[in-house]
């Protein structure tokens, strides 16, 4: 049995379901060497006092303060790394003129890999300081700068899962931003995988390859098939965009005469381990398809505001069975902070199932379907939903489950948060945290048992 390195006591949330949520207080997290938390130990338990005073004695303890608690680190399912350098900029204009006026152009930038460490590193400095402890990146279709990626979150200790993307439709997309050669696109990406898993032994977070075509309408049938193969060959992650607006959901059916989720699924692309972004337009016969392949949703809330001409109800594909986790999808959406990811899918389903137009009545102006989402289940699929997504143990305060964790400190001078009582309820504190969270607040950040920030 591995042995316990170090002990953290302290006040924590974590799910149970999407409805539910574990109140822990004063707990002990028991790490081992990998990073696991082994045992996971209430003041109740008779081993606690024991495990205690061992870990004092051998000053192995972490005690969080009063007025800080311990949430799971946060995964981030949908992130265009080399978007960061045009956050908050640029959301003006639909998603198709929207990729061709600014973002082809400033990814095409990443050929440059000083460019690429500048804006790579600042931009997973910040994630981590946001307390997003695993990354799902979309980096460029330049294979050394994607594995710089790679590299820079495995050296600053975020658990990062990368890919080099592919386009090679030679007609989508512009000259000087494409794959030139669909040959040479499947190999850079079967060399970008067998890099990053020769990475993989040293990474003690882990760091993990992904086959990214972009979406549907920058790829040939060739390449899709190519990626679907590449994904089997080597048992790795996928994702892409699937069904995300009018425009993109129609030129797919255009060309195929179906759903995105199902020319995906044709060319071997939902995976237990894919996950899709948006899905804002599946139907519910593509929801099943995910349910059956075990296929995620990266739900981007903020993105869909601006690019996706809709809300998606995420409560009934979630009700159906389908996976699903947040993503900040920056620089669509401009904020790195998954807390503002939360916030906005609550106030999206909110109006979703209220409806906005009040020339109508109140029954008509309503969606049909219960559609709200409550904090608790923005917070699963912050955490313990991102985990299942991606088929890993993480997201969750429990025992087998990586440390991965963030302290939030509700006391600290400029951001401390309203509460004034010490009988307020631990529920209602949880709430506060996830709706009052600045990054001031989040004083420390651990991954894999380690502590990264502070
Ligand atoms: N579809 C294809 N590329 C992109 C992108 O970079 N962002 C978003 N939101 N949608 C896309
Ligand atoms: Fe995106």
């Amino acid at each position: 049995m591995d042995k316990i390195v170090k002990i953290i006591k302290g006040t924590g949330f974590s799910s149970i379901t999407a409805q539910e949520i574990e109140i822990m207080e004063d707990y002990l997290y028991c790490i081992d060497e990998k990073g696991m938390i082994k045992k996971r130990l209430a003041p109740s338990d008779k081993q606690y006092n024991l495990f205690l005073q061992e870990a004092k004695a051998l000053d192995t303890l972490v005690e969080l303060k009063k007025g800080q608690y311990l949430l799971p680190g946060f995964i981030d399912l949908h992130i265009h790394a080399p978007q960061w350098g045009q956050s908050g900029t640029a959301l003006d204009i639909p998603l198709h003129e929207w990729l061709n006026t600014y973002t082809f152009p400033l990814e095409s930038k990443f050929k440059d890999s000083v460019f690429a460490e500048k804006v790579y590193s600042h931009l997973v400095d910040t994630l981590l300081a946001h307390g997003t402890t695993t990354g799902l990146y979309f980096a460029t279709i330049h294979e050394e700068a994607s594995y710089q990626l790679a590299e820079i979150c495995a050296r600053k200790g975020q658990r990062g899962l990368v890919g080099k993307i592919v386009m090679d439709d030679l007609e989508q997309n512009p000259d000087y931003y494409c794959d030139k050669d669909t040959q040479i696109a499947l190999e850079d990406t079967e060399r970008f995988i067998k890099r990053v898993k020769a990475l993989q032994p040293e990474i003690k977070q882990g760091v993990y390859p992904v086959v990214i075509p972009r979406f549907v309408p920058s790829c040939t049938d060739r390449a899709l098939k190519g990626l679907g193969e590449l994904a089997a060959a080597y048992d790795v992650h996928v994702t892409s965009h699937c069904s995300e607006s009018d425009w993109e959901h129609g030129y797919v059916k255009n060309r195929f005469g179906k759903n995105d989720a199902q020319v995906l699924n044709d060319f071997g692309l939902l995976t237990d381990k894919s996950v899709m972004a948006h899905c804002n337009f599946l139907s519910d016969a593509d929801a099943l398809t995910f349910k059956e392949q075990g296929t995620a949703i990266a739900h981007c809330p903020i993105s869909n505001a601006y690019f996706a001409n809709s809300v998606i109800p995420i409560k009934k594909f979630h009700d159906l069975g389908v996976e699903v986790g947040l993503g900040t999808d920056l620089s669509g959406g401009y904020d790195p902070s998954i807390y503002s990811a939360i916030r906005q899918a609550i106030i999206s389903a909110r109006m979703l199932e209220d409806g906005v137009d009040t020339k109508k009545s109140p029954a008509e102006r309503s969606d049909k379907e219960p559609s709200r989402i409550t904090a608790k289940e923005a917070f699963y699929f912050a955490t313990a939903g991102g985990g299942e997504s991606l088929s890993l143990p993480i997201g969750r305060l429990a025992e087998n489950y990586a440390f991965d964790a963030q302290v939030i400190d509700t006391t600290i001078a400029h951001a401390s948060m309203p509460i004034f009582e010490d009988s307020e309820p631990l529920e209602d504190t949880f709430q506060k945290l996830l709706y009052l969270t600045k990054r001031e607040n989040i004083t420390s950040v651990w991954v894999q048992g380690e502590k990264i920030r502070k």
